[in-house]
């Protein structure tokens, strides 16, 4: 499986975020997409889901047995920066709610009580209102959503940033483990993280993506080199 990206671009007014980024992403690998604020990785991702329309270029997934497809939004899960979730709604109702409206996408259910424990979210808080949840419950709950569905492609838009240390370790343990039968693009602009989780590293510069030599990630100079990358940026 793949995600191809064909000559994205994406203008907002005079303003070019995304000019001819093309770039394939394979199975089995979790990217780092690295970018200071305001590079347009939040752009992309929003490209890649379909929620914003691009001006130019192709976002296709390629299934092995299938004919190759324009990207549709059921296949990708997507974990927002700022979660979006049901407050009115407690971490149990809301589970037993997405599992209802997709249950036709599902394979190897769970129950609602297991997902809860794999994201480990204490008893207690699984009958409580979202609303009442901190910044990293809530991205776990958008994250348990895409454990549910398993949807082929998993963006993840600066999660790990509200996460404490230890929930941020559970979490990337967490995408290791299913990270062989999914395309997992996590975007930061934290270089640690990106180095701890990543297999490859993409620098989305001045509109346009570049991979990095996996071998530059083991290497002392990596830091250095990746700020020179970062700082030849132009941000007008
Ligand atoms: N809906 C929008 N309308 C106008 N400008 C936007 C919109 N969304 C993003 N931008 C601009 O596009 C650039 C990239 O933003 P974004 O993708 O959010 O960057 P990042 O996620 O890398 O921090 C920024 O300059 C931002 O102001
Ligand atoms: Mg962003």
């Amino acid at each position: 499986m793949k995600l191809i990206l064909e000559n994205i671009e994406k203008s907002f007014g005079e303003k070019k975020v995304l000019k001819n980024s093309s770039f394939i992403f394979e199975k089995g690998k979790i990217y780092g997409l690295l970018g200071r604020n305001g590079a347009g990785k939040t752009t992309l991702f929003n490209c890649i889901s379909g929620d914003l329309s691009y001006d130019h270029g192709k976002v296709v997934l390629f299934e092995e047995g299938q004919s190759n497809e324009e990207i549709n939004y059921s296949k990708v899960g997507y974990v927002f920066s700022e979660p979006v979730l049901p407050e009115f709604l407690t971490g149990y109702e809301f589970l037993k709610f997405y599992i209802d409206i997709n249950k036709d996408k599902i394979t190897n259910l769970l129950t609602i009580n297991e997902y809860f424990d794999i994201i480990k979210i204490n008893e207690e808080d699984r009958y409580r209102l979202i609303k009442g949840y901190s910044h990293g419950m809530k991205n776990k709950i958008q994250m348990v959503c895409f454990l549910i569905t398993r949807p082929p492609v998993i963006l993840l838009d600066e999660p790990l940033t509200s996460f404490d240390v230890v929930v941020a370790l559970e979490i990337k343990n967490l995408l290791k483990k299913i990270k062989t039968d999914h395309i997992i693009i996590f975007s930061t602009h934290i270089l640690q993280l990106a180095t701890d989780l990543c297999d490859e590293l993409v620098v989305l510069n001045n509109g346009v993506l570049e991979e990095l030599d996996s071998e530059l990630l083991k290497s002392p100079e990596f830091e250095e080199k990746i700020m020179e990358i970062l700082k030849e940026e132009n941000y007008v």
